[in-house]
């Protein structure tokens, strides 16, 4: 995958979640216009999180149309068992959640709360998922929800491409951004800058030209916007705000 940096550092990816599903090539066709560096495709469950969105056909179809990276972000249980699928679909970067790899008691079926984990009771697991991911030619992504500990994804930084840390409980597009994010992507920044200079960090939720800017100047380096450009009348406007906000700092 390369990256289309865009002397800035910082990339965008659209969350086609807030496209119009009934016209996602036309969205994509749209959006393609203003340049985004990578387009975010949400894979749901309806277990893993209280929604249920789309799987491999369509990310096979959305492959078929679009040369942009397709950035997939997996909120699935037991994301091994499917691996393949998606990887065979066309997914250039694949991102699984860390809680599947540690012990919840409960599935998220409230929308507003996420699973969390205090500890990964399956490293083997995990490395293998990242293993398969790289040997398949692809970025391999490790996601945070909210309420998981930044800490726990720190001993893997080295081993991964993107770290992505939720910024509102998954499953829904619109929703407000969780601020104690910013501390956790600084966590992360930080430790990267230590052992993993190359990690991309990623934040996706509540993602606007206000909130794009203090996860940039925190550390992120990937945002993920979906309802602050789909969900706007003008998204090209939208999302070339965005890229703004973010890059005017530090430039
Ligand atoms: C939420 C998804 C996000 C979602 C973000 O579970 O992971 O990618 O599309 O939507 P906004 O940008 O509207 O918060
Ligand atoms: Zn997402």
């Amino acid at each position: 995958m390369t990256e289309n940096l865009q002397n800035t550092g910082i990339l965008i990816a659209p969350s086609l979640l807030s496209a119009d599903f009934m016209n996602l090539s036309h969205d994509v066709q749209m959006i393609e216009k203003g340049f985004p560096d990578w387009l975010h495709v949400d894979v749901m469950d309806g277990h893993f999180v209280p929604n249920l969105t789309i799987g491999p056909p369509v990310i096979k179809a959305l492959k078929a149309i679009t040369d942009i990276p397709l950035d997939i972000h997996l909120m699935i249980d037991n994301p091994s068992y499917q691996l393949d699928w998606y990887i065979e679909a066309g997914a250039d970067s694949i991102t699984v959640h860390i809680e599947c790899f540690g012990q919840t008691s409960h599935i998220a079926n409230t929308p507003g709360t996420s699973l969390s984990i205090n500890s990964i009771s399956d490293p083997d697991l995990l490395a293998e998922v990242i293993v398969r991911i790289h040997t398949a030619g692809r970025k391999a992504g490790l996601a945070l929800n909210p309420d998981t500990p930044v800490e726990l994804a720190l001993p893997w930084i080295d081993q991964i491409d993107l770290v992505l840390l939720m910024s509102v409980h998954p499953g829904f597009g619109g929703q407000s951004f969780i601020h104690s994010t910013v501390e956790k992507i600084a966590t992360v920044s930080k430790a990267a800058a230590a052992n993993a200079p190359g990690l991309l960090i990623e934040v996706d939720g509540g993602i606007n030209a206000s909130t794009a800017a203090l996860a940039v100047e925190a550390g992120a380096n990937i945002l993920v916007a979906g309802n602050a450009i789909f969900a706007e009348s003008d998204p090209l406007t939208a999302m070339a705000d965005i890229r703004a906000a973010a890059t005017s700092l530090g430039n």
